[in-house]
């Protein structure tokens, strides 16, 4: 018989994320993200090519990437509202986690696989600071997907991506359940 975890199955169950406006200071200190990365760097990778990186931005960090973010969208000929959703989220942001898919070369694993453990890493780490009681987030964002931004914000190289922007701190508001899928909707059972 297998031996259940009750407690991390209603956690499973239960989870939920907090809107990355709802959140505030404090956020987790380092000794207690490393906890969290640590958790999330124990994600399934095929051929343990360890497909992604992190970068933690706090303080002054989170207001230089919301100035970036800001002539970013005037670039972009975004308008002013877009803009400014933008900037606050990181310029409002307790503390931020860009995971960073990192493509390695490899002629046995394809990309998308690299892509999906990347993706895989941004849940653990969202899963891993909810179940440690913090508020949490994954945005991405129109920004994250603009080459010129995240080589010129982040220092990513031409074979990186940002998978997501994990926002982390203190909740101030549990937000109402939202709809979930329809299990049967989705889910074919084949036994012959
Ligand atoms: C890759 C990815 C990018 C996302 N980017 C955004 C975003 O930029 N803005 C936003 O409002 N929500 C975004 N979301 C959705 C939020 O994470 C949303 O809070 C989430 O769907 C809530 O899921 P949960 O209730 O199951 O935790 C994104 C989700 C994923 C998976």
């Amino acid at each position: 018989m297998p031996t259940p975890n009750p407690q991390a199955m209603e956690f499973l169950l239960s989870r939920r994320s907090r809107p990355a406006k709802t959140l505030k200071s404090p956020a987790p200190d380092d000794e207690a993200l490393r906890t969290l990365l640590t958790a999330a760097a124990r994600t399934p990778d095929h051929g343990k090519l360890e497909p992604w990186r992190f970068i933690v931005l706090k303080g002054d960090a989170l207001q230089r990437l919301a100035a970036t973010v800001r002539s970013t969208g005037e670039r972009l000929g975004k308008d002013a509202d877009t803009i400014a959703k933008a900037e606050g989220a990181f310029s409002n942001s307790p503390l931020c986690v860009a995971v960073v898919e990192v493509q390695k070369p490899s002629e046995k694993i394809p990309a998308i696989e690299q892509t999906y453990s990347a993706g895989a890493v941004c849940l653990a780490l969202l899963n891993a600071a909810l179940a440690s009681g913090w508020g949490a987030n994954w945005l991405s964002g129109w920004a994250s997907h603009d080459r010129t931004f995240v080589q010129e914000a982040l220092g990513l190289g031409s074979n990186e991506k940002i998978a997501g922007f994990l926002h982390i701190g203190t909740e101030t508001s549990a937000p109402p359940e939202r709809p979930r899928p329809d299990l049967d909707a989705i889910t074919s059972w084949v036994s012959e």
